[in-house]
């Protein structure tokens, strides 16, 4: 090359460079619109941010600066034109309507769909559950509630540093979708509130959870049907009902449960520490290669669960057989106190017992006396000091 060509190449490099940088846009909501005061809808304002980034041909990010704003249901819709990256960087709080009514019945409050590569980082949101919570608890005819955040098949999805609030259902879902990672994520409800899932993921593969505190009043974690290799660590669960795989085999032809780990985790005060759950129901559905290692429990009732004999009411469960494959579950290094006597209950189905469970270094007390063991239907070998004594 002469040196007037590499200098024509050279200056063609830097100016393309210098347009992509400029290229990098951000939108930020409140320019669009949206007020920081609490009270004024700022829907449209969010889903004009959403469209303009969507459709952007760069990296974009969608500001929003500190404040409260108002939000009705709202749905982010992919897919988008290009597939660059969406972050979006939330230094306030959202705040769903006071009156339960106006998302109650939409299914989703924040919801996005079909969506690849899009990231939140920080934000605060509010589901302002507590007065559906009270209608359900007066058994008056209420609404069935919104999710607060949910994500549908959807991949390359980061969820960083959020705060989620008294939702009026699920606090976070993850259905359908492939590469998601929650990492410092806080959530809180009471221990009272009905179905505050904190995350609930199903459908989906590659999901990982860190190093993030859930106190709820039901599952900590819940695993539906079609999950396979999801990694939990690092999480503190409290009060609520635990880390629970299942309900599994509502329906006969169901995808099952495979490749889960959940390690390092704390359950305080929880109902259940982990748990696997299937309906006792005909099924072809599955829960296998499951690990849950280096578990802390203080006072939890059920501390390790099988149940396949869940049946609430003794509906639909023409003969309370569960039809789910449990195979290959191991329980290493699990310590601490149950709330019950019963610190470790194998309850599997008669048809289809339990097989592979393995039991190593645990050691469960209640009321400083080593608990109790129960197991039907199951199968499998203990190894290192078992406490309460193995019953496989
Ligand atoms: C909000 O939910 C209602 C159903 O309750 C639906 O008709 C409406 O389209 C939703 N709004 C948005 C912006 O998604
Ligand atoms: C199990 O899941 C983990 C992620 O949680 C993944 O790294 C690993 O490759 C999976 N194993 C199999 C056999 O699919
Ligand atoms: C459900 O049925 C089983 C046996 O069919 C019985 O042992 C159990 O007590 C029943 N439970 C309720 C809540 O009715």
């Amino acid at each position: 090359m002469s040196n007037i060509t590499s200098l024509v190449v050279a200056f063609l490099f830097f100016f393309i460079a210098q347009s992509l940088l400029a290229a990098a846009v951000t939108y930020n909501v409140v320019t669009l619109g949206a007020k920081p005061d609490g009270t004024t809808d700022s829907s449209q304002a969010f889903l004009d941010a959403w469209t303009q980034a969507c459709c952007s041909t760069a990296a974009a990010t969608i500001y929003v600066p500190r404040g409260s704003f108002l939000l009705q249901n709202v749905t982010f819709q992919g897919p988008c034109t290009t597939n660059s990256a969406i972050n979006i960087v939330i230094d306030g709080t959202l705040l769903a309507p006071a009156d339960y009514r106006v998302i109650g019945n939409a299914g989703t409050w924040i919801s996005f769909e079909q969506v690849d590569g899009v990231s939140i980082h920080g934000g605060i949101l509010d589901g302002k559950g507590s007065a559906l919570w009270a209608c359900k608890a007066a058994g008056k005819s209420c609404p069935v509630g919104a999710t607060s955040l949910s994500f549908w098949n959807s991949k390359n999805i980061g969820v960083t540093g959020l705060t989620s609030l008294n939702s009026q259902l699920f606090h976070i879902v993850i259905n359908g979708c492939q590469n998601v990672k929650v990492q410092g994520v806080r959530i809180t409800a009471s221990r009272k509130s009905p179905n505050t899932d904190g995350i609930h993921v199903q459908l989906s593969s590659g999901v990982t959870i860190l190093s993030t505190r859930i106190a709820t009043g039901d599952d900590c974690v819940s695993v539906g049907p079609g999950t396979s290799n999801l990694w939990i660590q690092d999480v503190a669960c409290g009060p609520g009902h635990g880390i629970s795989i299942g309900s599994l085999g509502w329906d006969l032809e169901e995808e099952g449960v495979q490749n889960v780990t959940v390690k390092t985790v704390t359950f305080t005060g929880t109902q259940n520490g982990v748990r696997i759950k299937s309906w006792a129901r005909p099924s072809n559905s599955f829960a296998k290669n499951i690990l849950f290692q280096d578990a802390v429990m203080v006072n939890v009732q059920n501390p390790i669960v099988i149940n396949q004999h869940y049946c609430p009411d003794n509906k639909s469960c023409p003969d309370q057989v569960s039809g789910v494959r449990v195979s290959d579950v191991t329980y290493q290094d699990i310590h601490g106190t149950s709330a019950t006597e019963v610190a470790v209950k194998f309850d599997c189905s008669k048809e289809y017992p339990c097989s592979g469970i393995i039991l190593e270094d645990v050691k469960l007390t209640y009321n400083s006396q080593p608990a109790e063991a129960s197991c039907s239907n199951a199968g499998g070998t203990a190894s290192g000091l078992v406490q309460p004594t193995s019953c496989l």
